[in-house]
């Protein structure tokens, strides 16, 4: 079956290794297109949406080889610019592929990339950043073709600091001819990430880490072995874990200077952290405390992709939590199936949860419908008395490598089944 069996109601003693950052690897690896030459990529998880990313890089005619968490991306010859399939409309960062693949064949046709439930997850400011340089888009049923002779440098403000429209302006920018100063970018440390990456193969990229980048095109990219870091939400969602139901644990690799946001709310809650060059050492206070207002913003604030996991973890919080979703318009629907278990969640409108902490969860049958529901609903099971059945498996599957694998290193009774 499809699904995750979880025993909870115990604190989670031990340590476990965190893995290498899926928002990292997908645009790195898209990135990957553009170098005519082998890339080797390191710390790449085993998760589906990598292994769709691959199985687009190949049908584009790049070769590609996964040995334990290595990649090796050769792209020396593409043979074809049409995307299409399961491959693209059911993952979300295939629309990061569309900027590399401009920067390498001047011509894509894609359809338009599905994704998650949360939200609408529009590529409008994809499009029109694009636009800008010079890209010509065509719809048609579902789809569309982009086009352009010579991609052109330009000025570029994004209205919202979109990471994939940022990620998509990047790749084509280091194609084109002349400068692309890029304003209001996203500072998620995967976009740094990217950015070192290009470098290391040789771009010239001005700003890492701020909002605005100045990217000089047309210089000549050569292969590179690169290392991912470490997967900030999936460290951050075990930290949740253990602040929900309690216990003390070593996190190996995680990025603490990417999770100063989450760290100060785990600080409110009332857990106790101690940051080391091996990763994060986590004491949960079993008086957890609720926190009267908490929103998610973009880097370096809370994550949204964070914020499932936090809403589980306050459900037994002595007290009122209120959490407001800023980034996505339909990121609660996990709150239904927590309210399944027991939870006191109450939502205001699409963008408002009010969560009423109870003494504890009950375990029962319940259905992932994203990634990060999913993982909190999985946060919920070991918090829960008795049996949590957590169904929709392979939406936890696109981001976690082995959440069984590492909840088990946590001393959780979970198997799937
Ligand atoms: C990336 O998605 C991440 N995905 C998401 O993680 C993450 O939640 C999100 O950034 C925000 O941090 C990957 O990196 C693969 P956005 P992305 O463009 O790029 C609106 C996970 O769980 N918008 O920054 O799609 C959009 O609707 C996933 O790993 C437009 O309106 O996010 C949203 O409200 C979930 N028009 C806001 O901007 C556009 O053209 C932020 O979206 C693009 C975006």
């Amino acid at each position: 079956m499809d699904a995750i069996h979880i025993h909870g109601g115990n604190a989670l003693f031990g340590e476990t290794k965190i893995q290498g950052s899926k928002n990292a690897a997908l645009p790195v690896m898209a990135a990957a297109l553009l170098i005519k030459d082998v890339c080797t990529i390191e710390n790449c998880p085993h998760i589906s949406d990598v292994l769709h990313m691959q199985q687009l890089l190949q049908q584009l005619g790049c070769t590609v080889s996964h040995e334990e968490n290595t990649l090796v991306i050769d792209a020396r010859n593409l043979s074809m610019d049409t995307m299409s399939g399961e491959n693209v409309t059911g993952m979300r960062s295939s629309i990061t592929l569309l900027g590399a693949v401009l920067g390498r064949c001047r011509e894509v046709t894609m359809a338009y990339p599905g994704g998650c439930v949360i939200g609408q997850r529009p590529i409008d400011i994809h499009l029109s950043a694009l636009r800008k340089m010079g890209v010509a888009i065509y719809e048609k049923e579902g789809c569309f073709t982009a086009r352009v002779k010579s991609l052109e440098g330009a000025v570029i403000n994004l209205p919202i600091s979109s990471v994939g429209a940022t990620e998509n302006v990047i790749l084509a920018a280091v194609m084109a001819r002349g400068v692309t100063v890029l304003q209001n970018a996203a500072k998620e440390p995967e976009i740094a990430t990217l950015c070192e990456f290009l470098r290391e193969a040789g771009a010239v990229i001005e700003g890492i880490g701020g909002s605005v980048l100045i990217i000089q095109g047309g210089h000549e990219l050569h292969g590179v072995s690169f290392r991912v870091p470490a997967d900030r939400i999936v460290a951050g969602t075990y930290l949740m874990s253990v602040i929900g139901a309690g216990g003390n644990v070593f996190l190996e690799d995680a990025p603490a200077s990417q999770m100063r946001g989450m760290l100060k709310i785990a600080d409110e809650i009332g857990a106790q952290i101690h940051i080391s060059r091996e990763g994060l050492h986590v004491i949960a206070d079993e008086h957890k405390r609720a926190l009267p207002y908490v929103k998610t913003e973009i880097y370096p604030g809370f994550p949204t992709d964070m914020q499932s996991p936090l809403m589980a973890a306050l459900t037994t919080a002595q007290g009122i939590s209120v959490i407001e979703e800023t980034i996505f318009e339909d990121r609660f629907r996990v709150a239904a199936q927590l309210r399944k278990m027991g939870a006191g969640i109450e939502l205001s409108g699409k963008r408002q949860a009010v969560i009423i902490g109870v003494d504890s969860l009950l375990g029962c049958e319940v259905t992932a419908e994203e990634l990060r529901g999913g993982a909190a609903l999985v946060i919920a099971g070991c918090m829960a008395l008795g049996e949590t059945i957590v169904k929709n498996r392979h939406f936890i599957e696109r981001g976690y490598e082995d959440i069984c694998r590492d909840y088990r290193n946590l001393g959780v009774d979970i198997r799937i089944g």
